[in-house]
């Protein structure tokens, strides 16, 4: 799992709450947060799966350990997490329960505010899964997650918001090849919340932020490239509030959810 650690403008910290141990510490408001179900009860769905695609779970107590070694950053709202093989979410839905934590804290008091924010948290959480059953159980997963703590139904704009919002963060694809299921290069949707119920995207792809880190730790190859031309966006997107977000066009999410 690799995590983004870039500040953003507007720094939405709140590590009021620690997550070790829980759930005594989970404040009022978010105990949906809490007990929603952690994913597959096994580790291991079938031998031929392991054998094929190394699809081994990890346990929900290896899960905690590891975030907690990074575990302010899996406090704060807007931190970037990336799982590039996400399985059906054991990393991705622990992180996005530790966000919203944080956002009750801060936001628990406006439900516009907790809203938007809650809706920002899952906005920074991206996934690559090889297997199409997988991805989608991830993407259900963490709907259910937020769901839960908005209490929100499929009606409900947000709903649909954070439905298409997963379906651009949570690819289908090969992240070896940094490719989706059909070819095309994966992308990455880079959020941020405006304020005022506005959000902003940016779409990079994946290949060239990656080869970006890989100058970057080393600057005699950094440097001939420039900074500049790895920061390009494949596409800007105008300022959306959540209701255009949920009517987004059918045709284009990269994945339907
Ligand atoms: C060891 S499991 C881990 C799943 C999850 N991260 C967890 O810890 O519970 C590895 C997962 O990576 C997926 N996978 C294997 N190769 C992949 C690839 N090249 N790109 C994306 N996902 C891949 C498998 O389908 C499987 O779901």
């Amino acid at each position: 799992m690799a995590t983004n650690k870039a500040t953003s403008k507007k720094k939405t910290d709140a590590p009021c709450v620690s997550h070790s141990p829980r759930p005594q510490q989970v404040p009022d408001g978010v105990q949906g947060v809490a007990t929603v179900s952690n994913g597959p009860s096994s580790l291991v769905k079938t031998k031929q799966r392991v054998a094929d695609h190394g699809e081994v779970f990890t346990p929900a107590w290896m899960v905690e350990a590891m975030l907690d070694l990074v575990k302010e950053e899996s406090e704060r709202i807007d931190s970037r997490f990336l799982e590039p093989a996400c399985g059906s979410g054991n990393f991705l839905v622990q992180v996005l329960k530790r966000k919203l934590v944080a956002v009750q804290c801060k936001f628990g008091k406006s439900a516009f505010e907790k809203q938007h924010y809650a809706l920002l948290a899952l906005m920074s959480i991206y996934g690559i899964e090889l297997l199409a059953d997988n991805i989608a159980e991830c993407r259900a997963n963490m709907l259910d997650i937020l769901t839960d703590y908005l209490n929100l139904d499929a009606s409900d704009n947000l709903y649909r918001a954070a439905s298409y919002v997963l379906s651009q963060n949570l690819v289908h694809g090969d992240a070896l090849k940094m490719r989706t299921h059909d070819g095309q290069p994966i992308t990455v949707a880079e959020w941020g919340y405006l304020g005022k119920g506005k959000f902003q995207r940016r779409d990079f792809r994946l290949d060239v932020l990656a080869c970006s880190s890989a100058y970057s730790a080393e600057d005699d190859l950094f440097s001939p490239l420039g900074r500049h031309e790895i920061f390009i966006p494949t596409k800007t997107y105008p300022p959306m509030t959540v209701s255009e977000l949920a009517a987004a066009p059918a045709d284009e999410p990269k994945e339907a959810l």
